[in-house]
This record gives C-alpha cells, structure tokens and sequence, in this order.
C-alpha cells in the first residue's frame, strides 16, 4: 500500500501500460482517474478498478484537459499523481511522412503532455502538496529509427520536457521524471506489427518475433515489467530523484 490515499490521473489509461498503472496504483491503495478519449473503455475500465473514475480527455484540446482536470479535482479532492501516458504511433518513409501525420503526433506526443503537466501543476501548486508527474518517453526517445522519425522526435521531447520541467516544478515539491520503455507487447505493438509488415514486406507476426529476439533479456516487454518503476517514482521513495528519464527495456536500448 505505498500509494495509500493518493489520488492518481492517468491520461490513456483506457488500455494498454496505462491501464496497466491503474491497476496498480490501485492495488498499492490510490484512487485513480482514467482518462482517455476512448470514454466507453475509460468506463468500463474504471468499473473493475475500486475507488476508480473515469473522465474524457482529449489531450489535443485545451478545453478538454481544463474541463477534465477540473472533474478530477473535484471528485478526488485533488491530484498527486499524473501519468502521462496518452500518445500515437505511425511509421513512414521520410519522403512520405504527412504534415497531417506530423501534427497529430506532435499535438498528442508533445503538446498533451506540456499541458496536461501544466493544468494539474497548477492544482498540486495551489493546494501546496507537491506532487509526482510521470512522462511516458521511449528507447524511441534516445535514438533515430529509420521508419520512426516523427515518433522519435516526439518522445525526445518528452525527455528534454521531463528535465526543464523536472528543474522548474521540483521548488513546489514537485517530481517530474519519465519512463524510457523497449517494446511493450500490447495492442499498440499488434499495430506497430502491421505497419511494419506493410513498410517492409513481412509476414504479421514477423517484426515482433524478430524485436523479441533482439532484447538481451530474451523477450518483449510487458506492461507488468513497468510496474516497478512506475510505483517507485509515484511513492516518497523517489522524493529525491528529479528529471531523469529510466530505461525499462530488458537492456534493449543499451544494446
Ligand atoms: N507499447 C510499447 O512498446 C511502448 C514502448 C515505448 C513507449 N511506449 C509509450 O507508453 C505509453 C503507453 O503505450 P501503450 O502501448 O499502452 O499505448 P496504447 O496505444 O495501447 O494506448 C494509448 C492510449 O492513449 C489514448 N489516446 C490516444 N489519443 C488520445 C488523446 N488525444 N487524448 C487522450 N487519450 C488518447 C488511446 O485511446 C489509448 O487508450 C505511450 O506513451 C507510448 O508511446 C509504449
């Protein structure tokens, strides 16, 4: 119970990791808001979770975080926890990457998470409580890849986001660090599988396999390999640590 009587938002948490850290959080004793712009399974989620909301968010719209903050704030009587979890994937060719494209990543990937960070600090600053805010970075984050680029640009400004915004919030008490996963199997990744079977000839299935090989610790990632890092930096424990991003990615990054 290292969360007890903590109230948690997580944006995306309708599925995959970000579900995942609702289940958690909970289990450690937090009441957790799910907030997703996929609002039937942000219900549905929160109806197995004890003590969970569910709240729309698109974290595209301003209107939309103000308005969804505002909820959250009201039903729990504050927030201590974010993640920022919600963001898109799309892979192309340099030559055939779409401005459409570009900015619908950018605007989920990046802006979500500026202003998500932004509406609920200005509660935790109000209230005096500090807080622990969590990015969702990636191994995509710390280096180039060939079919990726608007991806990867997107969470290497999650990592450079989490360290100014880690220095700027920490003198409210406020922690902002990130989580750098590999590759995560999931819904996300049965769509990662298909474009890359598309942009590079394979078979469905193939691109996993061979991605799960190539972990040095022997496979892919789950959302339950995340856990620990996402309760350690949600918990007093992490009260020292301030802008850091961690790999939690069997080696895979390093590799
Ligand atoms: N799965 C992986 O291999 C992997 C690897 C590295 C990093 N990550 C990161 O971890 C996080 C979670 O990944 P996942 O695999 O669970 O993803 P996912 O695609 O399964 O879940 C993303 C969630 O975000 C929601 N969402 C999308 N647009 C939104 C918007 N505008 N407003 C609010 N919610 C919106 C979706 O409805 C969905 O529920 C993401 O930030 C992702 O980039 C994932």
């Amino acid at each position: 119970m290292r969360l007890q009587g903590k109230r948690a938002l997580i944006t995306g948490a309708a599925r995959g990791i970000g579900l995942a850290f609702a289940e958690a959080y909970t289990r450690e004793g937090a009441r957790v808001a799910i907030a997703d712009i996929a609002i039937d399974r942000a219900r549905a989620a929160a109806a197995n979770l004890p003590g969970a909301i569910a709240v729309r968010m698109d974290v595209t719209r301003q209107d939309s975080i103000d308005a969804a903050v505002a909820e959250v704030e009201q039903e729990l009587g504050g927030i201590d926890i974010l993640v920022n979890n919600a963001a898109l994937f799309e892979a192309a060719p340099i030559v055939e990457i779409t401005r459409e494209s570009y900015d619908k990543l950018f605007s989920v990937n990046v802006a979500g998470v500026f202003f998500v960070t932004q509406a609920v600090a200005k509660g935790m600053i109000a209230r005096g409580t500090g807080g622990k805010i969590i990015n969702m970075a990636s191994q995509a984050g710390r280096r180039g890849e060939a079919f990726v680029a608007v991806y990867c640009a997107t969470k290497a400004a999650v990592i450079s986001f989490t360290q100014s915004a880690g220095l700027n919030l920490i003198k409210h008490g406020i922690n902002i660090n990130a989580i750098a996963p590999g590759v995560v199997d999931g819904e996300h990744w049965d769509g990662v599988d298909a474009e890359f079977a598309r942009l590079e000839n394979r078979p469905l299935g193939e691109k996993k396999r061979l991605v799960g090989e190539s972990v040095p610790f022997g496979r892919m990632g789950t959302a339950e390999d995340l856990l620990g890092m996402a309760i350690f930096l949600a918990s007093p424990e992490s009260d020292y640590v301030v802008a850091q991003t961690y790999g939690v990615d069997g080696g895979n990054w390093m590799a």
